[in-house]
Formats: structure tokens, sequence, C-alpha cells
């Protein structure tokens, strides 16, 4: 970051002497006002819960326009990254900051490849959760659960513990999500076949059983693959602030991205696109598309306390660029699958038609983001609705690695500690309890 041309000045109506601060500018984007020094010179916080315009880190992986709706990672455009890459070169890519030429993907799809078992204790682990857990409960587990299986890559201040770390997590995601998958549907866990691709191997191993030959499809393996790439990284979300946060106070890489799995499963983040796909289907259940007129006044009004999942986004303000491929590889999908009739696709298209034209949507500049059709997709390839934020979340561990990485290897991190605006009681005596 440099220094910009300008410097911001803080003046008080009481009369207490003006203050500079720094202002510095990115290569794109908000630049920044330096306000470090502000406690110290002043006594005083600032207030800004949500971090409505407060920039945490400096980072250079990803970057996000909201109101041109652009997304790059590493300055590349998501649809350039979606059309002519896979998911090993976009985790390539976030992770070391270019794209590999073919002998190094083939060495990092090779090494990812070599490390997708997971060590054998971890069936009797899983094996501790009730069957019918939600796949989030146990991936939490299993992923923080890694720290007590890799003892010689928990150093997060060890470049070499982070490399070996992100390798292993990026390998294993996939078997730990399908292992998950696995329990709840009461059928014997598939090992890991690594002739197979990243996307095609999650498929065999969610999917194929000891008893029958299991082949992947081309167009769902590829449909997949998008699912990765489009949501590998996305700048400083919520569960990738988790994992600054919590890696911040320099914890192990397993116990930080544990954490952001956690973030993740909450409906307004990683959780929307299940939520999403239920209240597609509930709108079909009460009657379709002739219902959405009444199901988007109930959105409307405040006191119903329904939203439109898979509409809105703190940055987009315009449409999520995620969106668009996810529906490109929807209609590809369903048309693959003989499925171009499916109802909750057609549901969709007109409930985000009908929204798009709305006052209130168009006010708010709310659009469709990427989870208004990575649900159908992914019911469309056979994922139940549960395990679409285990999917999530596997996509993303790459992005928090990188943004972990990052974050140690800058001379400015310090253990992330926000201020507060005590509103509570002030000081007072505790009186005796028969008194009280
Ligand atoms: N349906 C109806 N109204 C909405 C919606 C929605 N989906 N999203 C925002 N609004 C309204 C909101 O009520 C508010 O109205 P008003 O100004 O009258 O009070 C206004 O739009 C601004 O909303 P906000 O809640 O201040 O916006 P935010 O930036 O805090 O929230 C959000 C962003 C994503 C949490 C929210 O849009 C939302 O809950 N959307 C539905 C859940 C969803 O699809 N989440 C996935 C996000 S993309 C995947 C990811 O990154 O994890």
């Amino acid at each position: 970051m440099k220094l910009a041309d300008n410097k911001a000045t803080l003046s008080f109506s009481n009369g207490s002497p003006n203050i500079e601060f720094p202002v510095y500018t990115g290569t794109i984007g908000p630049d920044v006002v330096d306000i470090r020094k502000l406690y110290a010179q002043t006594g005083m916080f600032t207030y800004d819960p949500g971090f409505m315009s407060t920039a945490a880190c400096e980072s250079g992986i990803t970057y996000i326009d909201g109101d041109k709706g652009e997304l790059l990672y590493r300055g590349y455009p998501i649809e350039q990254l979606a059309t002519n890459c896979d998911f090993m070169e976009t985790c390539y890519l976030l992770l070391y900051g270019s794209l590999p030429n073919q002998q190094e993907k083939t060495t990092f799809s090779d090494l990812v490849t070599n490390h997708t078992m997971v060590h054998d204790q971890m069936h009797n682990f899983v094996r501790g959760f009730r069957r019918d857990a939600h796949p989030m409960a146990i991936l939490t587990g299993l992923v923080g659960a890694m720290s007590a299986f890799y003892h010689d890559s928990t150093d997060i201040h060890n470049a070499e513990h982070r490399k070996i770390s992100a390798i292993r997590l990026i390998a294993k995601m996939p078997t730990l999500v399908a292992m998950a998958y696995k329990y709840n549907v009461g059928q014997p866990y598939m090992y890991p076949r690594n002739k197979l691709s990243y996307a095609g191997n999650l498929l065999h191993m969610m999917f194929a059983n000891p008893c029958e030959d299991y082949v992947v499809n081309p167009v769902i393996e590829k449909a997949l693959d998008r699912i990765f790439i489009l949501h590998a990284d996305h700048e400083q979300n919520a569960s990738t602030s988790t994992v600054r946060l919590c890696g911040s106070s320099g914890t192990n890489p397993f116990a930080a991205i544990a954490a952001g799995v956690a973030c993740l499963w909450g409906p307004a983040h990683g959780g929307a696109n299940e939520a999403a796909l239920k209240m597609l289907e509930e709108i079909q259940v009460m009657g379709g598309v002739d219902k959405i007129g009444e199901f988007i006044n109930q959105v409307k009004d405040k006191n119903s306390g329904i939203k439109l999942m898979g509409f809105g986004h703190r940055v987009y303000k315009n449409y999520d660029p995620r969106a668009k491929l996810m529906q490109e590889s929807c209609k590809e999908v369903l048309s693959a699958l003989g499925l171009e009739n499916d109802p909750l696709f057609k549901l969709a298209m007109a409930l985000e038609k009908i929204a798009l034209e709305d006052d209130y949507f168009v006010q708010r500049k709310l659009y469709p983001n990427v989870d208004f059709y990575s649900g159908i997709v992914q019911r469309a390839i056979g994922i139940p609705t549960s395990m679409f934020t285990a999917i999530f979340a596997l996509a993303r561990t790459v992005g928090w690695i990188a943004q972990l990485d990052e974050m140690i290897g800058d001379p400015d991190y310090k253990i992330g500690r926000p201020r507060q605006l005590f509103t509570g009681s002030s000081q007072r005596d505790v009186v005796a309890i028969a008194k009280r």
C-alpha cells in the first residue's frame, strides 16, 4: 500500500484540536484512512458494527467491485477462470499468486492427490456422532480434530508447517465431506481414487458403493468443479475474517479453518444455498409460480421476518457474477440429466424475474447471489440439501488458507482485538443475597 496525496482531517465540535490521518491507496478500490493512532491521540475508538466501513487488513488475493458486479482472483476475472481453468489451477493461483504452467499444475495436483486419504482412526472419530447429525456439525468437528492427527503441521508460524497443512486440508476436505455424507446415509466409506480429478473423486466418494462400479459423469464433474472455483475465495467475508481472527492468536491452521467452517454454517453466509433451496421447495408446495406474488409480499413485510434467500449481498449491489455462471451450469446439468423442465429451476427463474422488476428489490439493489442457483445444481447432481454448505466449505478452504498465510506474512499483523462502546452498568457493589 502506498500513501495517497491527500490526508484525512478529523475535527471536533467541542474545540479539541483537529487530527490528521494518513490515507493509503491500493491498486484498485477505495482508499483507506489509517486510524491506528486515533485512540492514542484522542482516547476515542471508532464505531463500526458489522465492519460496514472498516478494512481490517491489507490483501492482494481477491478483489470485488460490488457496484460493477466484478470478482477477481489475483487480478483474473472469475468468468475467465471459470471457463478456462479448473479448480486445481485456481487453488494454485490463490495460494501462490500466479497461474501454474502445465508442469507446475501436474506437480501440484499430484501433491494434493497424494494426501487425499485421512488417518484411519478418523473413521472411529466420526462414529461418535449421531447418525442424524448435520454434516456441518460433523465437518466442524472433523476439521478441528485434524490438529489431533497431524502434529507435524500445527505450528502456524512455521512456513513449512503451513505449507503441509494447506495441502492436507485441500486434499482431505473432499474425503471428510464424503465421510460425513456416508455416515448420515449409513453406507460404507469409499476410499479416494487418485486417478480421478478432484471433483470426480468427491463424486466417487459420495456416490460409489463397494458393490457396483461408479462412472463419473463429465458434465456433473465439470459443474462441481465450477462450484468449487466460484466459491474458492471472496475477500474478507465473515468466515474468512473468522479464520484470520482465530489464526491471529497463533492457534494451529486446522483450528483456524475449523472456526471458518463453523462461521460458514450460518444461513446469512454459506447456509444460504440450503435455505434458498428450502424456500423454493416451500413456494412449490404453496402452489409454485402462481404463489410468487404472495411470497414476495411476505418478504417485503418487515414483520414477517422472511427474506428472499439467495438474494442480496453486503458487497454486490449488482448481479453477483458467480450467479450468472451458476445459472449457466444449472442449465447444462439439467439438460445433461434430462431435467430441462425441472419445476424448481422454472420457479427460480420466474422468482428472479419478478424480484428484479419489483421496486423493493430495485431500490435496495438486491440481486441474485451465487446461492440462488447453486442449490438447484447440487440437488440435480444428487447432493442432499443438508450437504450444500459442506460443499461450500470444501471449496472455500483454499481461500481461507491463502488468507491465513497472507496474514501471517504481513509485518503489520497483530492479534485481532476489537474494542467496544460500553453501555452496561458502571461499577456497583454486590449486595448480600438475603438483601437482594
Ligand atoms: N430479502 C429481502 N430483503 C432483503 C434481503 C433479502 N434477501 N437482503 C437484504 N434485504 C433488505 C434488508 O431488509 C434491508 O432493508 P431496509 O433497508 O428496508 O431495512 C436492506 O435490504 C439492506 O439489507 P442489509 O440486511 O442491511 O444488508 P446486509 O449487507 O447486512 O446483508 C445479506 C447482506 C447477504 C446478509 C442479506 O442480503 C441476506 O440476508 N440475504 C439472504 C441470505 C443470502 O442469500 N446470503 C448469501 C450471501 S452470498 C454467499 C456468501 O457470501 O456467503
